[in-house]
């Protein structure tokens, strides 16, 4: 800053010059002279003099510019720096030619400059000018407080002004009217937003006069015709040719002189003003009735209306077309209310009038509202000098049926005023006032839809998105004053939000957010943590709701750049319980993923908008870059990216590394967000599966719950870590059992054979055989699954502590796995299945012996894929030396001539079902043989079943192409099978029930 140079066009050159002309208090322009180089170097001292002094110099305000220079030299010697040659020839010149300091006199004028500088992103806005610099020049008084109030600049017409040139459609083609202008700023501004007539009162002649050099000074023609009472004795100026062009550009400005206490009825509606507008005027108590009297004769204004709904009338001479209608009560639709005004008593004239609460855009399209004509509003800027005079005014204006309502948070202007050290726009408030409704219909009623989100989850953007659809208006965290005030929590803005924002629970649930309004929809962005208890009820009860959440890895880095964040700042958890607070009232919230917004915006907009029940909007894709008037006062703070955006913007292909400082808190946050994404709709996001979501095959496995390690989790939730030995290397033993009847069918035989496996895989720190049959017992009960179940049991050597093979990295103990299945039988038992045999050998001892039921399955695997091609309900594998083995899942069995043959199981899993069905055999009274049986003895045999848990005793009746037997169920299979399912029915391990201490 120190050696840049310094620019007149870009701050702080910018500022300063304004604050220059401005004529700022010397003081505070020091203070920015300073700003600008640390001391008042010669490098600013040069600046201040070519760019502010000697231009000033000889047009007036001499005491001011005397002043300044006084004080800037007394500033540069006191930091031994060298003074410019010329401001010591100035002052000198001063000292000698300036005997007295006029200043101090208090009615002497002078010419400010008023710049309103608009911030980047404006340039759009039909009142921003192409330099985005609007100069406005006026006579005022130097001295606020005494005398010459009338023609003082007052920091309310600096905040009405910056109003108007914040919302220029409200005005824009309007009949303004404005109660005590002052020096005229407001009328000006309401000229350069293209009103379409701006009618400027006063009650003070002499105020008025100077109002009337003022317009002149700016290129506005005042205009003196009726009401013949206005101001006479003001000088009419002669127009060059260009300025004349100018003005014919510009509103039609009227002068009068209305002192409210004579303001009559007739005089007053004669204007029939659109909207009225007031700076500072309530201040005098004793004024305080003729103005609401005023006000009250001004808003209810009466118009004739033709079939057409244009009406000509005249207001001061001239003709102006409007459009508008009477209206019934009951005519009103879509949030607009018809109102009637009972100034004295007596029901009065309805007329159709628009509560514009929030309307930022709101008259704009007013005229084509259902054929009801916007009725007259008032906008009011006011600073609450005293709050008795204050309460008095509402009173009045409540007994004279305006309904008045504060709306400096939901409509606040852009700050176009920076550089003004000496203006505190944090002491304004605007008001807006109406006729009061009528019958008890409510004004302006609006449909809210409330956005929940985290930080930093791209919430702003998608309010900015919102805001773009012309029947939507926005709230910025309205309950953000309340959070703050509750919470004490700290904010380098704090006091800012507490002076501006209304922080009563109730006020802000009740009148700001379900407030009357002006369109259709309020969309209100709530960030999560701001819930607290104690709101309204009807905070959730009310209007629509969505949740946007974004991956707390994307978050958590973007938020530390403002606050260091904690769990409660995230507010994940608050969100998850808005999430199921809303689905418990049987109104599931539609979630939206921030990643999904920037992926695809226009889907995942129409997504919403779906959900939402509202229809899309192609303008909810873009919006102009810069500061917005819905901003809350934090944007400089937090919204400097979006400021630069004018859409969602695609996330960068790559992100920054994750700070790792927060990675305790990411775990924290990582399963509430996961949890949320669940339930996003329109996914988009980057690890989105292409294939749409699969149905599973039992729907009411959808919601299960399996021991994992050492806990019980939902289905989505039960995973293994990825250090796993079952992730690493398949390193793992596994069982599958059935329940029948409240019993688990074979469990210890089961078991034996897990513990086996694990013992020749040489497993350590395996669970007790107790440890595992409670896990089993406890995962039944928990689910209510005491019949019809599968369960896949698995051991798997344990989490290792880094990835690699060697067990010796396993030092955490194995990890057991409960997983259970509502299942019936797998394959067709009535039919059977046919078999094909594959060309995958199953593993003999020389390699992976089939005795270890291990979950390295992918031999077996290969096996059914071939299975799969040829449509087989499963696939014969053979051993090394072509001899059959068993099937990829099952065993197998043939019958021969009354004889039943079964491979020996050297090469085969040794399965249980195949030994109770060999026990079934004998008992059945049949041969049995177990020896090595070829592949053609299958093709040629008269029955064939295969065994397992999973499907039972299962007939095949084809292999190869070739039908066994004749084709169908053989009557051997058929006992066998009755068998099984007796002893199914009758033996097993019973379940134990809660009422049981024991499980033995
Ligand atoms: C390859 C293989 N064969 C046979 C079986 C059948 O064994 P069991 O009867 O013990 O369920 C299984 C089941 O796990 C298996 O995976």
């Amino acid at each position: 800053m120190a050696n840049s140079k310094l620019d007149p066009t870009v701050p702080p050159g910018l500022h300063l010059v304004s604050a220059f002309l401005a004529m700022e208090p010397t003081d505070c322009l020091i203070s920015m002279a300073r700003a600008c180089g640390g001391l008042v170097t010669e490098r600013v001292q040069r600046f201040i003099w070519d760019y502010c002094i000697s231009e000033a110099v000889g047009k007036g305000n001499a005491p001011y510019l005397k002043n300044f220079i006084k004080k800037l030299i007394f500033e540069i010697e006191s930091s031994h720096s060298t003074v410019l040659e010329e401001l010591y020839e100035q002052y000198g010149y001063y000292m000698t030619s300036l005997k007295d300091d006029i200043s101090a006199k208090v009615n002497t004028r002078v010419c400010k400059c008023i710049s309103f500088l608009f911030p980047h992103g404006c340039s759009g806005s039909p009142s921003c000018p192409v330099s985005r610099k609007l100069m406005v020049s006026l006579y005022c008084s130097l001295n606020m407080l005494e005398g010459d109030t009338g023609c003082a600049v007052w920091p309310s017409s600096l905040y009405l002004s910056e109003f108007v040139l914040s919302f220029p459609h409200i005005f824009s083609g309007k009949t303004c009217f404005e109660v005590g202008c002052g020096v005229g700023l407001v009328g000006i501004c309401l000229s350069h937003v293209k009103a379409s007539k701006v009618i400027l009162s006063d009650g003070d002649l002499s105020t008025l006069a100077n109002m009337k050099l003022n317009l002149e000074l700016n290129q506005l023609r005042a205009d003196t015709g009726k009401p013949e009472r206005s101001v006479q004795d003001l000088n009419m100026v002669t127009y060059s040719k260009q300025a004349k062009a100018e003005m014919d550009n510009k509103s039609q400005v009227n002068c009068i002189h209305l002192p409210w206490e004579s303001a009559t009825k007739n005089e007053l509606q004669e204007f029939m003003p659109e909207i009225v507008l007031g700076a500072d005027i309530i201040y005098d108590p004793a004024c305080l009735p003729y103005l609401v009297q005023a006000l009250a004769l001004l808003l209810n204004t009466k118009k004739e209306c033709s079939d057409s709904q244009t009406v000509k009338y005249s207001c001061q001479g001239s003709f102006i077309h409007c459009n508008c209608i009477n209206v019934e009560a009951n005519d009103i639709d879509d949030g607009e209310a018809s109102i009637a005004c009972d100034l004295d008593g007596s029901k009065a004239d309805q007329i159709g009038c628009q509560i514009d609460i929030g309307g930022v855009d709101g008259l704009q399209n007013g005229s084509a509202n259902n054929g009801v004509k916007q009725g007259p509003v008032a906008y009011i800027a006011s600073v609450i000098r005293n709050i008795e005079t204050f309460s008095y005014f509402v009173q009045l204006a409540e007994q004279a049926n305006l309904a008045i309502a504060d709306i400096t948070e939901t409509q606040r202007p852009l700050e176009l005023l920076p550089y003004m050290q000496s203006y505190d726009r944090s002491t304004q408030r605007t008001l807006f006032k109406n006729l009061s409704e009528m019958g008890g219909q409510t004004q302006g009623e609006v449909e809210v839809i409330h956005s929940w989100s985290a930080p930093r989850s791209l919430s702003t953007s998608i309010m900015y998105s919102f805001a773009q659809r012309d029947d939507m208006e926005v709230l910025d965290e309205p309950l953000y004053a309340t959070f703050l005030k509750v919470t004490g929590a700290e904010r380098p803005y704090r006091d800012e939000v507490l002076s501006k924002m209304e922080s009563d629970p109730n006020k802000v649930v009740n009148e700001v957010i379900f407030g009357p309004g002006e369109k259709k929809y309020r969309f209100c962005k709530h960030i999560a943590k701001q819930r607290l208890p104690g709101l309204p009820n009807d905070l959730m009860k009310k209007g629509k709701h969505f949740i946007l959440i974004r991956n707390p890895l994307d978050i958590l880095p973007s938020f530390r750049k403002v606050v260091p964040p904690s769990f409660l700042e995230l507010g994940l958890a608050e969100l998850v319980s808005i999430y199921s607070d809303l689905s418990q009232m049987g109104k599931p919230p539609a979630v939206v993923d921030a990643a999904d917004l920037q992926q695809d915006p226009e889907g995942t907009l129409r997504g919403l908008c779906k959900d939402l029940e509202i229809p899309f909007d192609d303008a909810m894709l873009r919006w102009e870059a810069g500061p917005k008037p819905i901003d809350g006062v934090w944007a400089p703070w937090w919204y400097k990216s979006v400021h630069q955006s004018t859409g969602f913007n695609q996330a960068r292909k790559y992100p920054q590394p994750f700070p790792f400082s927060l990675y305790d808190l990411l775990e924290k946050s990582i399963p509430l967000y996961n949890m949320l994404r669940r339930h996003v709709r329109q996914m988009t996001g980057l690890l989105k599966s292409p294939l749409p979501p699969p149905d599973i095959p039992i729907p009411a496995n959808e919601k299960l719950l399996a021991w994992v390690g050492d806990e019980i989790l939902p289905r989505e939730s039960a995973k293994v870590s990825v250090f796993d030995s079952v992730v690493q290397g398949g390193d793992s033993v596994w069982e599958g059992l059935r329940v029948y009847n409240r019993k688990i069918f074979k469990l210890d035989e089961h078991l034996d054979r897990l513990f086996d496996s694990a013992k020749a895989l040489a497993f350590k720190n395996v669970p007790t055989r107790e440890e595992v049959k409670k896990a089993i017992f406890i995962t039944l009960i928990r689910n209510g699954m005491f019949d019809n179940a599968h369960i896949r049991l698995s051991l798997t050597r344990g989490k290792k502590v880094t990835s690699g093979m060697s067990p010796a990295f396993n030092l955490y103990g194995c990890t057991l796995i409960v997983l259970p299945e509502w299942k019936p039988p797998v394959y067709d038992n009535s039919h059977g299945i046919t078999l094909v045999t594959a060309t995958t050998r199953r593993n003999s001892p020389n390699n992976l012996d089939s005795k270890i039921h291990h979950n390295n399955l992918l031999n077996n695997i290969l096996a059914k894929i071939e299975g799969n091609n040829a449509d087989a309900g499963d696939a014969i594998m053979l051993d090394k030396d072509g001899y059959v083995s068993e099937t990829n899942a099952t065993n197998i069995f043939l019958v021969k001539k009354g004889r039943v043959l079964t491979p020996h199981a050297d090469y085969c899993l040794p399965g249980i079902t195949r030994a109770t069905v060999m026990d079934l055999v004998v008992k059945e009274g049949f041969v049995l043989e177990e020896r090595r049986i070829s592949l053609s003895e299958f093709h040629t045999a008269d029955e064939v079943w295969t065994t397992g848990t999973m499907g039972e005793l299962t007939p095949v009746v084809k292999i190869d192409g070739r039908e066994i037997g004749d084709g169908q169920v053989g009557p051997v299979t058929q006992r066998l099978q009755n068998a099984y399912k007796g002893l199914t029915e009758e033996s097993g391990v019973p379940i134990p029930s809660y009422q049981q201490e024991e499980f033995e």
